[in-house]
């Protein structure tokens, strides 16, 4: 586990860009893309609308991130490399297009890695950026009573397994697997640091490489998006059987608290 998610978060450095998702819709069903996109960019996920998740943003080394505070990005541990002082990650906001002229760029100037994060579980890292970004920031669930139902996921991965990074940001949904049924797909899964969502019998919808770090996410009951997991990894992109595996933010809601409020 520990050597192929450092696999993973390696060749999705040396990749571009993106998130991934196959969807069970048919083709007519997907939409509202404009009209220059090709047909066959995506099985499945949609394309997200300019605005519609303004705290998504996209990481430098290659993977996604969600704005915790304006200039503090929530992102994945096996994204970044430890804790310190840290210049050289880029994250760019504001677009779901990555060519958008409107693109905000920021560089990093700290990082905090989950503390004992070693490749199993505390998937969680933050970003201090040297400005802010300008754009709403994604409220995390600090209980679980939100780790149930659909979610969405979005981010700019692969949109198929093996596939290239996206340049126009990608979303789509994905439903709950309780820990039993996840943990008979992965035997080394966390339950308690580590939350399960794909469609389990036919697969098709997931996130992928490059969309780690970036975002799971619901309505909590006040209608407000809730973040509920982070991507981590997976066997593989959308196979039947293999779930998303994602960090489960509840659990960690107040290191992350912590952790912002000791940043520089
Ligand atoms: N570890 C991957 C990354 O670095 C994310 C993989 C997510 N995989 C999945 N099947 N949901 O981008």
């Amino acid at each position: 586990m520990q050597n192929r998610r450092k696999l993973f978060a390696r060749a999705v450095a040396t990749a571009a860009v993106a998130l991934a998702a196959v969807s069970l819709q048919p083709a007519g069903a997907a939409m509202a893309g404009t009209p220059d996109e090709p047909s066959t960019r995506i099985v499945g996920g949609t394309p997200a609308e300019q605005g519609e998740f303004p705290w998504m943003v996209r990481l430098s080394m290659g993977c996604g991130g969600a704005l915790y505070a304006k200039d503090v990005v929530l992102t994945a541990a096996h994204c970044v490399d430890g804790s310190g002082p840290n210049t050289g990650i880029t994250a760019t906001g504001g677009v779901v297009d990555l060519d958008d002229p409107a693109a905000v760029s920021v560089k990093s100037t700290e990082v905090l890695q989950a503390p004992g994060y070693n490749g199993t579980g505390k998937d969680w890292a933050l970003i201090k950026l040297a400005e802010p970004i300008d754009q709403p920031t994604l409220k995390i669930a600090e209980n679980d009573a939100g780790n149930n139902g659909d979610f969405t996921i979005a981010g700019w991965g692969a949109d198929v397994e093996g596939g290239q990074q996206q340049q126009k940001m990608l979303k789509a949904t994905v439903p709950f697997v309780d820990d039993d049924t996840c943990k008979g797909a992965y035997a080394e899964l966390v339950p308690g640091e580590e939350l399960c969502a794909g469609l389990m019998d036919q697969g098709g919808v997931d996130s992928c490489q490059g969309d780690s770090g970036g975002p799971m996410f619901r309505k909590d009951e006040a209608g407000e998006w809730l973040q509920v997991g982070i991507v981590s990894w997976g066997e593989g992109c959308a196979r039947p059987g293999k779930p998303g595996v994602y960090t489960e933010v509840s659990t960690f809601a107040a290191d992350i608290k912590a952790g912002a409020g000791q940043l520089g």
